[in-house]
C-alpha cells in the first residue's frame, strides 16, 4: 500500500431533488463508498458526505408541475435517494439537505461576511438565462439562441442582482491550478478549465435571484428581496456540513476535503466558482476535484431531461446489488465515458462473477469439503513440504503483488484497472488449480499434506481477492469471508499480504452459488431496464450451475429459488378469452408497471369476481402465447381434484410486494 494519508475526506454533489435518482447519480454515490470502504479498511479516519441541492428553479418548477409546495417536493423526493442509497450500500457518514438550518445559517453568515468585506455588490444585470443549467450566459456565449453547455433555448433577462467579484480572481486561480497539479483531475480536465479561464475574461458571478421571479431559495440576508442563486448556496454544502462556522473542531478536522467527486457536467462550477468563493472566504483549498464521465445510453448523456435513463433500483432487483456495483465500477474508466447497455452488463457479469469469481470459490470450497472434511487445511511449511511448491510461490507472489499495487491504484483513481488486477488474480487461481490438479492428487497415496497445502494455498489467495473486492461488493465479499471460516467480517486492508491468516482447523461452510449464472439476452431484444419503453417481462436468472457440487434429485438449491421472482399483484380487469372456455385474460397491476396474464382459472372465477384481488405472479417468467394471447407472467394458484383456489395475500400490501 502506498502511504496513509492521515484523513480521508470525500464528497459526492448533492443531487437535485427535482426528479428520483438514476445510474448517473447512483455511479458517483458509489464511486465515493468504494473509496471511503478502501480508507477505512486501511484505517484511515473517513468522513463520506453526500446529500441533496433543495432550492432553485429546477425544484420550484418539479413542484409546480406535481402540484405540490416545494418544500413537499424536497421531502418526498429526498426519500428516493435515501433509500436508494440504502439499497446500495452506500454508507455515507453525514447526508446533508440545503434546507437544513445547519446549512442555511452557514450560506447567510457567508453572503454577510463577503458582502460587508465588499467581495459582494449590487448591478443591473442584462444577459442570457438557461433555466436548465440555472446559469446566466453572455451574448458571447450563447450559440445560436441556445445554452453553450446543454443546447435548450436561453432567455433573455434585464434585472438588479447581487454579484460576487469573481472576476478579480483570475490571475490568481490560473497560477493556482498551474502550480497545483492535482488540484483538477484527470490532467485534461484541468487544462480544459486552464483553457477557459486563459482565452476568456472571467466575469463577476450574479449571486441572487429577486424573489418576484424565483421565491424557492436562501433569503439574502442583507436584502429580503432576494433569494440566493442555487449554485453558490449548494457548494457551500460541502463546508457547512462539516462544521465551518459552528463547530471549529469538527471543520478542522475534516476540511480541506480530500477529493470532491463530480461528473463532467458540474466542472466549471466546481473549479471556477468553487475555488474563487473559498478564496474570497478565505478558507483552504479542497485537495483534489475529480471529474468523471458520463454514463451514456447509446451515444447520448444519461439524463432525467432526455428521459433515457436506467432506473438502478430495477437493476438491483434483477441482478442484486453487488453485481451492479461491481459492473459500475469496472466498466467505466474513470474520466471516460462510458455506455451502459444491459447486454454488457450481462455479459461482464457472468464472465468475471459467475465463471471466473463464482466458480473459483465453488471449485476451492467444495474442494476443501470433500478432501478436507470441510476445514481449512493446513498449509505445509517450506522446510518440510518435502514436495516442489513453486506453483504455489508463485501464485501466492502475484497476489500479494496485486495487493501492494492496490494503494497507488487507488490513489490515482484507477479503480476499473484495480478490479481487473484481482479478476486476473482469480483467473490464475483458477489456472493453478487446473494444472496442479488436486483432485488427482489426492487419489494418491500420502499425498495428505500436498493437497492441504494447494488447497490452503488457493483459499489464501481467495482471501486476498475478497479482500481487494470488499470495498466494490461488501454483501458477497463478506459472504465470501465468512465461507472461509473468517470470523471478523471486514478485512483489515493493511495485512492482506501476510501468509496464513485462514485458521487450519477452522470450519468453512458453502455460501450456495455467490453468483448464478444469467443467461444471455438475445440481440434482438431491447433493454427491460430503460425507462419509457415498454417494458417486456424481466430476464429471468437461470438456475445456478454449481461447480463440482453434486445435484440430489428433486431437490433445489435456494438460489434455484431465489431465481424465482414472486410479486403481488392487484388484478385491474378480468375478461373472458373467446373460444377459450378455461382461460381469463387478466390485467394487473404489479407495483411498477401494469402487465397481462393469462390463466386458466375460467371454470373456477368469475371475473368480477377477480378485480381488486391481491394475487400473486411469478413475475420474472418469459412471456408466451396462450390461444394467440399474449400472457407476461403466471398466477399462483393451489387446486385438488376439481376445485381451484387461487393464492391470495390478506391485509393490504398492494401491488408489487416481493414474496419470498
Ligand atoms: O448538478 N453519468 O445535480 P444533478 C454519470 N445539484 N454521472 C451522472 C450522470 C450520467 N449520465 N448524470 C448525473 C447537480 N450524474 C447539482 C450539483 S454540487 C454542489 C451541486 C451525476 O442532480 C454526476 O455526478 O444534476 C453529476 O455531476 C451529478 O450526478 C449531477 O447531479
Ligand atoms: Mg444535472
Amino acid at each position: 500500500m502506498s502511504e496513509k494519508p492521515s484523513k480521508y475526506y470525500v464528497t459526492t454533489p448533492i443531487y437535485y431533488v427535482n426528479d428520483k435518482p438514476h445510474i448517473g447519480h447512483s455511479y458517483t454515490t458509489i464511486l465515493a463508498d468504494v473509496l471511503a470502504n478502501y480508507h477505512r479498511l486501511l484505517d484511515v479516519p473517513t468522513h463520506f458526505l453526500t446529500g441533496t441541492d433543495e432550492h432553485g428553479q429546477k425544484v420550484q418548477q418539479a413542484a409546480d408541475a406535481n402540484g405540490i409546495t416545494p418544500q413537499e417536493q424536497c421531502d418526498q423526493t429526498v426519500i428516493r435517494f435515501q433509500e436508494l442509497w440504502k439499497c446500495l450500500e452506500i454508507k455515507n457518514d453525514d447526508f446533508i439537505r440545503t434546507t437544513e438550518p445547519r446549512h442555511k445559517t452557514v450560506v447567510q453568515q457567508t453572503l454577510q461576511e463577503l458582502f460587508d468585506r465588499d467581495e459582494i455588490y449590487k448591478a443591473e444585470y442584462e444577459g442570457w438565462y438557461c433555466v436548465g443549467c440555472e446559469r446566466f450566459f453572455t451574448e458571447k456565449d450563447v450559440v445560436e439562441g441556445n445554452c453553450p453547455e446543454c443546447g435548450r433555448k436561453v432567455d433573455s433577462i434585464v434585472e438588479s442582482n447581487y454579484f460576487f467579484r469573481m472576476g478579480k480572481y483570475q490571475e490568481w486561480l490560473i497560477d493556482y491550478i498551474e502550480t497545483h497539479p492535482d488540484f483538477i483531475q484527470p490532467a485534461f480536465r484541468a487544462n480544459e478549465t486552464l483553457g477557459f479561464l486563459k482565452t476568456k475574461e472571467l466575469q463577476d458571478l450574479c449571486i441572487s435571484r429577486p424573489k418576484s421571479r424565483l421565491a424557492w431559495g436562501i433569503e439574502l440576508p442583507f436584502d429580503a428581496g432576494f433569494v440566493t442563486y442555487v449554485w453558490f448556496d449548494a457548494l457551500i454544502n460541502y463546508i457547512s456540513a462539516v462544521g465551518y462556522k459552528s463547530d471549529e473542531e469538527q471543520f478542522k478536522k475534516w476540511w480541506p476535503c480530500s477529493t470532491h467527486l463530480i461528473g463532467k457536467d458540474i466542472l466549471t462550477t466546481h473549479t471556477v466558482y468553487w475555488p474563487t468563493m473559498l478564496k474570497a472566504m478565505n478558507v483552504a483549498m479542497p485537495e483534489s476535484i475529480f471529474a468523471h464521465g458520463w454514463w451514456l445510453t447509446g451515444r447520448t448523456k444519461m439524463s432525467k431531461s432526455l428521459g433515457n435513463v436506467v432506473d438502478p433500483m430495477d437493476m438491483i432487483d434483477t441482478y442484486g446489488v453487488d453485481a451492479f456495483r461491481y459492473f459500475l465500477i469496472a466498466e467505466m474508466t474513470l474520466g471516460q465515458d462510458a455506455s451502459f447497455t444491459e447486454e454488457a452488463f450481462v455479459k461482464r457479469y457472468n464472465s468475471d462473477l459467475a465463471n471466473d469469481l463464482g466458480n473459483v470459490t465453488n471449485r476451492v470450497l467444495n474442494m476443501i469439503s470433500r478432501y478436507c472434511d470441510d476445514k481449512m487445511p493446513a498449509p505445509a511449511s517450506s522446510a518440510d513440504a518435502g514436495f516442489d511448491t513453486v506453483l504455489e510461490d508463485g501464485l501466492w507472489k502475484e497476489a500479494i503483488a496485486i495487493a501492494g499495487e492496490m494503494g497507488s491504484l487507488i490513489d490515482n483513481m484507477k479503480l476499473d484497472r484495480s478490479v481487473a488486477m484481482v479478476l486476473s488474480v482469480v483467473r490464475k487461481i483458477n489456472v493453478y488449480l487446473q494444472e496442479r490438479a488436486p483432485w488427482a492428487l489426492a487419489k494418491q497415496e500420502g499425498t495428505e499434506v500436498e493437497v492441504a497445502h494447494c488447497l490452503y494455498t488457493a483459499a489464501e489467495c481467495l482471501r486476498v481477492c475478497a479482500g481487494l473486492l470488499y470495498p466494490v461488493m461488501p454483501g458477497k465479499m463478506h459472504a465470501l469471508r465468512t465461507a472461509l471460516g473468517m470470523a471478523d467480517a471486514k478485512p483489515h486492508l493493511g495485512k492482506l499480504s501476510e501468509f496464513g491468516v485462514l485458521i487450519p482447523g477452522s470450519k468453512i461452510s458453502q455460501p450456495g452459488a455467490l453468483f448464478p449464472r444469467i443467461e444471455a439476452k438475445k440481440t434482438d431484444e431491447t433493454s427491460s431496464l430503460v425507462a419509457k419503453e415498454q417494458k417486456p417481462a424481466k430476464k429471468k436468472n437461470q438456475p445456478a450451475e454449481i461447480g463440482n457440487q453434486k445435484s440430489t434429485p428433486g431437490l433445489i438449491t435456494f438460489d434455484q429459488v431465489m431465481n424465482v421472482n414472486l410479486k403481488t399483484a392487484v388484478v385491474l380487469e378480468a375478461e373472458k378469452i373467446e373460444g377459450a372456455d378455461k382461460l381469463l385474460k387478466l390485467q394487473v397491476d404489479l407495483g411498477d408497471e401494469q402487465r397481462q396474464l393469462v390463466a386458466g382459472i375460467a371454470l373456477h372465477y368469475k371475473p368480477e369476481e377477480l378485480v381488486g384481488k391481491t394475487i400473486v405472479v411469478v413475475a420474472n417468467l418469459k412471456p408466451a402465447k396462450l390461444r394467440g394471447v399474449k400472457s407476461e407472467g403466471m398466477l399462483l394458484a393451489a387446486s385438488i381434484g376439481d376445485s381451484l383456489k387461487l393464492v391470495t395475500v390478506e391485509g393490504n400490501l398492494g401491488a408489487g410486494a416481493s414474496v419470498k
